[in-house]
């Protein structure tokens, strides 16, 4: 069965690419590299012995879309990662996110009605619960406005997919609301890949670990958190890969309830910055620099998922440990300074 991942040689969908892969399902990817590069490809094929198809090209060019879907006429289903998705820049260049991150949707999901292609897993976030009010969120928290054009992408993104599917009679689909990806496959062949400074705590770890960076800001001390600092629920990114397997199977083996589905990808457990930091000496054997900064305007103080309905509904749930996941991010990290 083949199935079409689109941003699939960035940080998530080439894990996804993998467990697919060794899942026996032949695998389409679609990038146009603006956020990874082709070596990726070569990760996936160390650890899967296969080399994916792979198309480069950009879905904001609709006629491309249009032609890629006329000459792949028998894909069972579509996990659609591609997407911008740093917050600091959709706020400094809000068009973009929406041409990138709204428009490319819109574009997908007409090719998918054309060529009647049903089954469809979208990137989602735990963004569009803001500062939840109740911990662990529930997939029944209120969306909350977003912090950000880039949190908004994601809640219209989910918007646009619940209207079609209530008038679509044969689209099938799942929003995947991860909560915090991190870490790399074991094997160190893939990982997270940021072009310049990176926006996210781990890879900033790992860098300053490595010395690439002087020194980590943890901004704000003084939260009514465990040791003060923002706690996030982090979770292993192959953990998360095998979710959209899951949820692909499930759409495709008409197991879905309805015609729109969304689930919480987390572990459950929420962790302070500071005991990320902890985890990371303790895999690398390594003291991090790290100074604490005045907080941040905007930012989140605490987000845990509920797992109950991924669990119960898709019989998933995450494997690794947070120590697992730091020790991954450091042996890529080593991998990549080669
Ligand atoms: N990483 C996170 O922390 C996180 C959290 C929640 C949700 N998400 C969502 O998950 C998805 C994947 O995230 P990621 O961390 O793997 O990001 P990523 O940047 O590593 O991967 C996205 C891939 O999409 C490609 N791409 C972007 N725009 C494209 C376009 N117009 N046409 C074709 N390809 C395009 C990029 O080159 C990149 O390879 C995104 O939708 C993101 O918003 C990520």
């Amino acid at each position: 069965m083949k199935i079409l991942v689109t941003g699939g040689l960035g940080f998530i969908g080439s894990h996804t690419v993998v467990e697919l892969q060794q899942k026996g399902f032949e695998v389409v990817v679609i990038d146009n590299l603006s956020n990874s590069t082709l070596s990726v490809l070569d990760g996936i094929e160390n650890i899967t012995s296969i080399r994916p198809y792979f198309e480069q090209l950009d879905l904001r060019d609709k006629s491309a879309v249009f032609s890629f879907f006329e000459t792949h006429q028998n894909i069972a289903g579509v996990i659609h990662f591609a997407a911008s998705k740093a917050v600091g820049e959709s706020v400094e260049n809000p068009l973009l996110y929406y041409e990138n991150n709204v428009t490319t949707l819109v574009y997908v999901l007409q090719a998918l009605e054309k060529y009647q292609i049903n089954n469809f897993i979208f990137s989602s976030s735990c963004t569009v619960y803001g500062q939840a009010d109740e911990l662990p969120i529930t997939e029944n928290a209120p969306v909350k406005k977003a912090e950000s054009p880039y949190g908004n992408t994601k809640q219209i993104g989910e918007e646009i997919i619940e209207d079609t599917c209530k008038v679509s009679t044969q689209l099938k689909a799942i929003a995947l609301r991860y909560f915090n990806p991190i870490g790399a496959h074991s094997s160190a062949e893939l990982g997270e890949l940021p072009i310049g400074v990176p926006q996210n705590l781990v890879p900033y770890i790992t860098q300053t670990g490595i010395g690439l960076r002087k020194e980590l800001s943890v901004f704000g001390n003084d939260y009514s958190t465990i040791d003060g600092t923002c706690v996030r629920d982090y979770i292993h990114v192959v953990d998360l890969a095998k979710a959209h397997v899951i949820a692909v199977e499930r759409l495709i083996n008409n197991n879905n309830s309805c015609n729109f589905e969304t689930y919480n990808i987390g572990t459950g457990k929420g962790s302070s910055v500071l005991e990320v930091i902890q985890s990371f000496e303790r895999v690398s054997n390594t003291s991090l620099n790290y100074s604490f900064a005045p907080r941040r305007v905007g930012d989140v103080i605490e987000a845990y998922a509920n797992t109950q309905k991924v669990t119960s509904q898709l019989g998933w749930k995450a494997e690794s440990t947070l120590d697992e996941a730091m020790l991954s991010a450091w042996n890529w990290e080593n991998k990549i300074k080669k």
